[in-house]
C-alpha cells in the first residue's frame, strides 16, 4: 500500500492516511487502498479495535480529492461516489469498533470518513467541515446521511449550506466529536480508550455495534427485538460465563472472545 500506512498497538489496529502532499485528500487509490487495510484488519484475530488518523500535524483529510475530480464526467462521479461510500459502509459495518483520531483538517470526504467512525476525537488543532457546495457540488461520500443524523438536520444544513468551518470545540458542543484533547495528547488518549473498549468482551462490543447501528435505522420495537436476539446469543459464549462468574467471584475477567 502506498498511502495508507498499518500499525499496531497490543490489541489496537491503527490505520494511518499518508498523503501528505494532498492534506491526506482520497483519490481512488488511497480509497482502494482504505477498503484493502479495513478488511485486513477486520479479520485480522489479534485486532480487536480500529483506529483511523492521517499523517502529519495539519491535515485528518483534507476532502476527496478535487484535482482527481475536476474532469469527471456524471457517471465517473457516480462511480467515485459510490467507491467513497462503498468504503465508508465497509467501516461502518465493520464488525470491530472503529475511532476516528482528528488531528487536523477533517473537510468534505475527511469529515464524512470521521462520520463513518464510530467514535471520534479530535485534536484542538481540528477542524471540520462540508465545503462541497463551495466548489459546486453537494457532499458525495455520505455527508449529506450521517451529519444529519449525528447533530440533526439543522446544524447539518447549515454546515453544508454555507459550506462554514467549525471548529474542534464547536464540533464538540454539537456532539459531532466525543471530546477534545491537546494535540499532543490526541493518540495517547484515543489509544487508551480503544485499549480499553479492548480490554471488554469483544463479542458483547460486537453484537452492540450491531445492535446500535441496525436498530437506530429501523422503529423502536424491531431495534429491541434485534437487541434482545443480540442479548440472548451472547449466552452461548464463554465471555458471558467469564463475565459474570467474575463479577460474583469479586475478580477481574479473563475475555476470550468466545
Ligand atoms: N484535493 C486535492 N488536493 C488538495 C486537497 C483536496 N481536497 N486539499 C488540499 N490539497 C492540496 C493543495 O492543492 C495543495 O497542493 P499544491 O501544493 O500542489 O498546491 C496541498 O494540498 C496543500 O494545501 P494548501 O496549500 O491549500 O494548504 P493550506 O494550509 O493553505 O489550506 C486547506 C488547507 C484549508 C485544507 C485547503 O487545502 C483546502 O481548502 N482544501 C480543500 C478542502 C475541500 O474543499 N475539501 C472538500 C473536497 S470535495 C469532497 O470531499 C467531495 C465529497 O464529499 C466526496
Amino acid at each position: 500500500m502506498q498511502y495508507i500506512k498499518l500499525s499496531r498497538r497490543g490489541r489496537v489496529g491503527i490505520v494511518t492516511i499518508d498523503r501528505p502532499e494532498a492534506l491526506n485528500a482520497l483519490n481512488p487509490q488511497v480509497l482502494d487502498e482504505l477498503g484493502e487495510a479495513v478488511e485486513e484488519f477486520a479479520a485480522d484475530p489479534g485486532v480487536d479495535v480500529l483506529v483511523i488518523t492521517g499523517a502529519g500535524e495539519k491535515a485528518f483529510v483534507a476532502g476527496a480529492d478535487i484535482k482527481a475530480m475536476r474532469d469527471m464526467t456524471p457517471l465517473e462521479a457516480r462511480e467515485f461516489a459510490r467507491k467513497g461510500q462503498r468504503v465508508l459502509f465497509a467501516l461502518e459495518s465493520c464488525p470491530k469498533p472503529v475511532i476516528a483520531a482528528v488531528n487536523g483538517y477533517a473537510l468534505g470526504g475527511g469529515c464524512e470518513l470521521a462520520l463513518a467512525c464510530d467514535l471520534r476525537y479530535a485534536s484542538e488543532r481540528a477542524v471540520f467541515g462540508q465545503p462541497e457546495v463551495k466548489l459546486g457540488v453537494p457532499p458525495g461520500f455520505g455527508g449529506t446521511q450521517r451529519l444529519p443524523r449525528l447533530v440533526g438536520r439543522a446544524r447539518a444544513k447549515e454546515m453544508i449550506f454555507t459550506g462554514d468551518n467549525v471548529d474542534a470545540r464547536q464540533a464538540e458542543a454539537m456532539g459531532l466529536v466525543n471530546a477534545v484533547f491537546p494535540a499532543e495528547e490526541l493518540m495517547e488518549r484515543v489509544l487508551e480508550v480503544a485499549e480499553r473498549i479492548a480490554s471488554r468482551g469483544q463479542l458483547a462490543v460486537r453484537a452492540a455495534k450491531a445492535a446500535i447501528n441496525r436498530g437506530t435505522e429501523v422503529d423502536l420495537v424491531a431495534g429491541c427485538d434485534y437487541e434482545a436476539e443480540a442479548f440472548a446469543l451472547c449466552f452461548a459464549t464463554e465471555d458471558q460465563k467469564e463475565g459474570m462468574s467474575a463479577f460474583i467471584d469479586k475478580r477481574r475477567p479473563q475475555f476470550k472472545g468466545k
